[in-house]
């Protein structure tokens, strides 16, 4: 398996001269993000070796090499899912190349549900923690020792020392900033109003379908996570609506330059 790791880092390598400080991985309908940036090199995700491709509406699936001011950094457009039906190791692959590629810290973005009633759509939020409900801990079989321990601490998963940097960046945009615990299920169905009932007793602030997965490979490499959020509907069973996939893609259009600015601002600090 780390074989197969290292073909696709030395494969990515071969295509660019950036060797990036900050990943980015970009969740649903938020991949306007590399709009931003002066891009060097974009790689289709099929054509990285051992790499799967996103299936989904709203997922481009390139990774792009890009400075962010003088920083090199690496950024996933898309995302792929454990829904989709791939393994937990494909689904974390292509964040074990990224941090084998020597990224410091990654910033992971997501498209969620607020169960939170505080909160409203179009709300972004910071991940404090999150609640591993995906049915399968993506680290499950035979450890690969080149990453990191079998049994890796997770009580600092999404360090306070990066989510003060958002804070501070939000701040500064005069941007609300919610915070709040993350729990993910495998998906791909919403969830009912009586799971989201029990989630929120749980202490679950935002529900979704993804991030958990690369956020745990992240804790093996001992690579420290900024976990952002989009709350781009209220969670099952809160509002007199049905839930769907537009309402998500139509929330991510809305709050897209607020939610860019967020992520650019905190890419220029952690660069700095
Ligand atoms: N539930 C799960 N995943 C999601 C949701 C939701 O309400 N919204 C966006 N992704």
């Amino acid at each position: 398996m780390i074989k197969t790791i290292d073909e696709a880092v030395a494969f990515v390598r071969s295509k660019t001269s950036i060797q990036p400080q900050v990943g980015v991985i970009l969740g649903s309908g938020l991949g306007n993000v590399v709009d931003a940036l002066e891009i060097e090199t974009a790689i289709p995700y099929s054509d990285i070796p051992g790499a799967k491709a996103s299936t989904v509406a709203g997922h481009q699936g390139r990774m792009i090499l890009a400075r962010v001011n003088q920083t090199p950094v690496v950024v996933m457009q898309g995302r792929i899912h454990f829904y989709e039906g791939h393994e937990m190791n494909e689904v974390m692959f292509l964040s074990r190349v990224i941090g084998r590629l020597g990224i410091k810290q990654l910033i992971v973005t997501n498209a969620a549900g607020g169960v939170n009633t505080a909160y409203k759509a179009g709300d972004l939020m910071l991940i404090s923690d999150h609640i591993n409900f995906m049915g399968n801990n993506p680290l499950r079989g035979p450890n690969i020792d080149e990453l990191g321990v079998r049994f890796p601490d997770m009580s600092e998963a999404y360090p306070e020392s990066l989510r003060e940097v958002a804070k501070q960046v939000a701040r500064e945009l005069g941007q609300l900033l919610q915070e709040g615990v993350y729990l993910a299920l495998s998906g791909p169905t919403y969830e009912t109003p009586a799971e989201i009932r029990a989630f929120r007793t749980l202490g679950a602030d935002a529900v979704g379908m993804s991030t958990i997965p690369e956020v745990i490979a992240m804790s093996q490499m001992q690579i420290p996570v900024l976990g952002i959020s989009c709350i781009t509907n209220m969670a099952a069973g809160i509002l007199k609506q049905k839930l769907t996939h537009q309402e998500v893609m139509d929330t991510t259009a809305r709050v897209q330059a607020e939610f860019t600015a967020l992520v650019l601002g905190c890419l220029q600090r952690f660069a700095g």
